[in-house]
């Protein structure tokens, strides 16, 4: 844990008196008591894994501009703490700590995702936390005109979750269009939020720009809301995801609390979920730009060694011999150093000071080695993966199956406590 702060160790505290709350309720230790083989249950959760987040009641502020570096900030301290309590406690509660997270199937993964996010969901399923993959493919049409090639990318995507170690028996792997219930729960959880909210979403307003000046869908302008559905429909409490995503986060807690409030006569049947932000820092691009498939600058994992080593050749570095870490002066170089720092469990400082006089030649050497072999294994698996498209059509459906029945019995749920079960 990096947080040594005083505002650390309340939120310890908080979160302490929040997973206590759980000790009074004998369904939150055992949520799936009726049901030992299902990963997810209706039952009413009554304590939040909250880790010190100050809860302003129902008006939502929303994620102004001046304050986002001090919410990020707050954020990650409220990870860190996370992080520490899932090491202590998963095993003992692994529903405490219900993983939802997922990856738009929107093109190829790259050694970002597998080095911020899939390494760590691997991690948090060997804990023994229950774990869902939600792939949005309902997401994808929001900020295009067509649907591309979005049964490629699904597969794809498997590919890579079970190359990289996620167990299809630990974790269920599905995709939004095939659970109609979960898709439901729009309906309530719009009515739950309002137009001005969804137009000051940050991430929405950004994703609008990167569409190409097309007008703002219906479905754009609501995406946060499906998300928010995503994590409820199975009670998910912890959302491992990118700096960029935390708007979202906060409109899923919105319309958690609102909905107990709202409909539910304050009884507790959405628990308010918390981000978990990788403490990996944003990779660029090989040419010292965002990572981009149509500008070209990316490692993908399914890329083979040589595809690798040739765009490692290709990326930009400086005109300075001497290679040093210096991610304001040297972006490229620092890039370069973190990327292989990061496969080979080395800070960047150390491997410059290998280098040293190397200059980019030898530096880039040291970063194909490093990707290539941290990658060895994975695409070995995920070749042999490749040769056997049945069987990841059926870790889908399976996935599918069991995020149903999940998502039917939270409906079931929903509309009970609406007054709506005729
Ligand atoms: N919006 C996320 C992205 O663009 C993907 C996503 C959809 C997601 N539903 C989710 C992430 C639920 C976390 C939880 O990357």
């Amino acid at each position: 844990m990096t947080t040594t702060s005083a505002r650390g160790a309340d939120s310890a505290a908080a979160v302490a008196v929040a997973v206590n709350a759980d000790a009074d309720n004998p369904d939150a230790d055992n949520p799936d008591a009726d049901n030992p083989g299902e990963a997810c249950t209706d039952h009413v959760h009554t304590g939040d894994v909250h880790t010190g987040h100050v809860h302003t009641g129902d008006v939502h502020t929303g994620q102004v501009n001046a304050d986002e570096g001090a919410t990020y900030a707050a954020a990650r301290e409220r990870s860190a703490v996370l992080d520490q309590l899932i090491d202590e406690q998963a095993a003992g509660h692994p529903e405490r700590f219900r993983v939802l997270t997922g990856d738009r199937p929107t093109g190829p993964l790259h050694v970002g995702h597998y080095l911020a996010s899939l390494r760590n969901r691997v991690r948090l399923q060997d804990k023994g936390v229950e774990t869902f993959i939600v792939i949005p493919d309902y997401q994808v049409i929001t900020d295009r005109d067509g649907v591309g090639a979005i049964g490629e990318h699904v597969h794809g995507l498997i590919l890579d979750y079970l190359a990289a170690g996620i167990d299809p028996e630990r974790t269920t792997i599905f995709s939004h269009s095939a659970v109609p219930a979960l898709n439901q729960l729009m309906l309530p959880f719009l009515a739950l939020t309002t137009e001005a909210e969804l137009r000051r979403n940050p991430t929405v307003k950004d994703e609008l720009e990167l569409s190409g000046g097309r007008p703002l869908s219906g479905l754009l302008l609501t995406y946060p809301v499906h998300q928010a559905a995503d994590i409820l429909f199975c009670h998910g409490r912890v959302v491992p995801v990118g700096r960029d995503q935390l708007p979202h986060l906060e409109q899923t807690r919105a319309i958690a609390r609102r909905f107990n409030q709202r409909y539910a006569a304050g009884q507790r049947i959405f628990s308010e979920p918390e981000a978990l932000l990788s403490d990996v820092p944003l990779l660029l691009g090989t040419d010292g730009a965002k990572m981009s498939k149509s500008r070209g600058n990316v490692i993908n994992l399914r890329d083979t060694a040589d595809e690798t080593a040739a765009r490692i050749r290709g990326a930009r570095t400086d005109s300075q011999r001497r290679i040093t870490f210096e991610p304001k002066d040297r972006p490229e170089v620092a890039n370069l150093l973190v990327l292989a720092g990061l496969f080979l469990g080395e800070a960047p400082e150390s491997i410059a000071e290998r280098v040293g006089e190397g200059g980019a030649q030898a530096l880039k050497q040291v970063v194909t080695e490093a990707v290539n072999d941290g990658l060895r294994d994975h695409r070995a698996r995920r070749a042999e993966l490749e040769r056997d498209p049945g069987y990841v059509v059926g870790v889908l459906r399976d996935g599918n199956a069991r995020a149903n029945v999940v998502a039917e019995r939270t409906l079931a749920t929903v509309r009970e406590v609406m007054g709506m079960a005729y």
